[in-house]
Formats: C-alpha cells, structure tokens, sequence
C-alpha cells in the first residue's frame, strides 16, 4: 500500500480524507490512558485477576467472589476515569462529518463522555446492573455495592448489564457492527489485542468487505498481519490526535 518515500501518518490521513464511509474499532488500549488498565499484556488485569470471574457460569456458581473482583475492576477503578485525547479525537473526527460510528469492546463509557454520539457497544455497559429474577435494570451509581452479591428488592441477584464470556452478544449491537463493517471504507483500530472472538471477527468483516484498515497500536496485534493496511504505531492520545488535527486541518 505504501510507496516507499510516504508517511504512513500522511497515507492515513488521505485515506480518511477521501473516504466514504470510516468507522473505528477500539479496545481496551484506548482507555488505558484514562488510567483503565487493558486486560492483556505486562501491566494487564489478567494477570492480577483470575478471567473466571467473568465466565457466565463461573458467576452464577460463585457470585460473592466473582463480584468481589468486578467490583474492584469495573466499579473501583472505572469511577473516575475520563475521556482521554484519543476518545476526544474520535468524537472530533465524528462532529465534523469524518467518522459515522465508533464500535467498541470497552465497557467504560468513555466514547459517550468524550461526546461520540453512534457508539455500538460489543460487550455492553457497566454503568447498569440487571437482576437476574425480574428482569429489572438500574444504574449502577444507585447500588450498594458494600454487601455482595448485590441484591435486588425483589430479592434476585443483580449482575452487571454487560457481557460475559460464555453469553450472547447484544443483538442489536452485534447487528449494527457488522452493518457498519461492511459499508465501511477505512476502519480506524484502535487499542485491541485481536484475541476475543466474535468481537475480532468485525475487523476482518470489513477487510473482507473492501475497507482500508489503519492501526493504531503500541505492539502489533493478531489484526496486524491478516487485515492492517497500515500501521501506526504509538499510544492512542498522540496517534489519534495528530491524525484527527491533520484530517480536519485541510479545508
Ligand atoms: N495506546 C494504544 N494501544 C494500547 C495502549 C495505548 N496507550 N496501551 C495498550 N494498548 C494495546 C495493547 O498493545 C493491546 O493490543 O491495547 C490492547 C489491549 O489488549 P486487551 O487488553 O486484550 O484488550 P482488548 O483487545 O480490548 O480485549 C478484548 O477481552 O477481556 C475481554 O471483554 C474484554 O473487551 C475485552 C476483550
């Protein structure tokens, strides 16, 4: 794709400039800088937590430890966090008419916050909690989080509203990313490891469907050598903000 003298920030940026229909894929790297620690990797969650706590059936067979370490990751160390240059820079790109929809696997809310206003949400949210016997949702800010399991007035259980490994992906979000994959031109990926299945697939939807992939990764992923056209590599802040500044510089 490049010619050896171009830059690859200068590629990416005709491409986005040029393009019909971008989108952007991101994970758990665009929020690292939020201070949210990504799951994989030296620093990831997963090697201070044991993943089994999000496994479906895990939780249903040992909530009180499962919700010990939700409530650490997903309620400690989310409350607080912010929108980050990256998140900013994608909310940018979509007000002035550059980007139509982020698709995320994050959990956090931080596309939102930053101001994006089409956020298809792989994985769910976890600013609300479902009980599991009636069926009702509430915001998670309204819980008592200081006794688990967290219980509803009904008396069922609550979990949190997004998605654990061994559950459905939300249909609706799940229908809308692959429609955006496949209409997409330029898929902007941003922060993902590639390894959770099917939220991997949606890359490789748009690749198969013409789409020009540009990467933005601090180490390359397994997206990098089946669908990265080009390859950006840096934290998202610096990344995202030098190619959000030089796609809305040019008139
Ligand atoms: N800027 C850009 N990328 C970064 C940064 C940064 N500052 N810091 C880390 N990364 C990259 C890492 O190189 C890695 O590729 O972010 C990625 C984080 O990978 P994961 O922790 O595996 O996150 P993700 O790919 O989103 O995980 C997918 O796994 O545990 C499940 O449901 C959870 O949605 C999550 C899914």
């Amino acid at each position: 794709m490049l010619t050896p003298h171009e830059n690859p920030l200068d590629r990416a940026v005709a491409l986005i400039r040029n393009a019909g229909h971008v989108i952007a894929f991101t994970g758990a790297g665009i929020s690292v800088e939020s201070g949210i620690p990504a799951f994989r990797g030296e620093e990831g969650l997963w090697k201070r937590y044991d993943p089994r706590c999000l496994e479906i059936d895990y939780f249903h067979s040992h909530a009180g430890e499962a919700w010990r370490v939700i409530r650490e990751i997903f309620y400690d160390f989310f409350t607080g966090a912010k929108p980050n240059a990256a998140h900013r820079a994608l909310a940018d790109l979509e007000a002035h008419g550059r980007l139509r929809a982020v698709i995320t696997q994050n959990i956090d809310n931080l596309h939102q916050e930053a101001g994006s206003r089409v956020v298809h949400e792989f994985h769910g949210n976890s600013q609300v909690l479902l009980c599991l016997r009636c069926g009702q949702r509430v915001p998670a800010r309204a819980v008592d989080l200081t006794q688990l399991p967290p219980l509803c007035s009904c008396g069922g259980m609550y979990k949190p509203d997004f998605v654990f490994f061994g559950e459905m992906i939300p249909e609706k979000a799940r229908a809308a990313s692959f429609l955006e994959a496949e209409r997409a031109d330029v898929l902007l990926l941003v922060g993902t490891t590639g390894e959770v299945m099917p939220a991997n697939l949606v890359p490789e939807s748009a690749k198969r469907h013409g789409a020009a992939v540009i990467e933005i990764n601090t180490a390359p992923s397994l997206h990098t050598p089946r669908v990265t056209d080009i390859y950006l590599e840096g934290k998202a802040t610096e990344v995202m903000q030098a190619l959000r500044d030089a796609v809305l510089a040019q008139k």
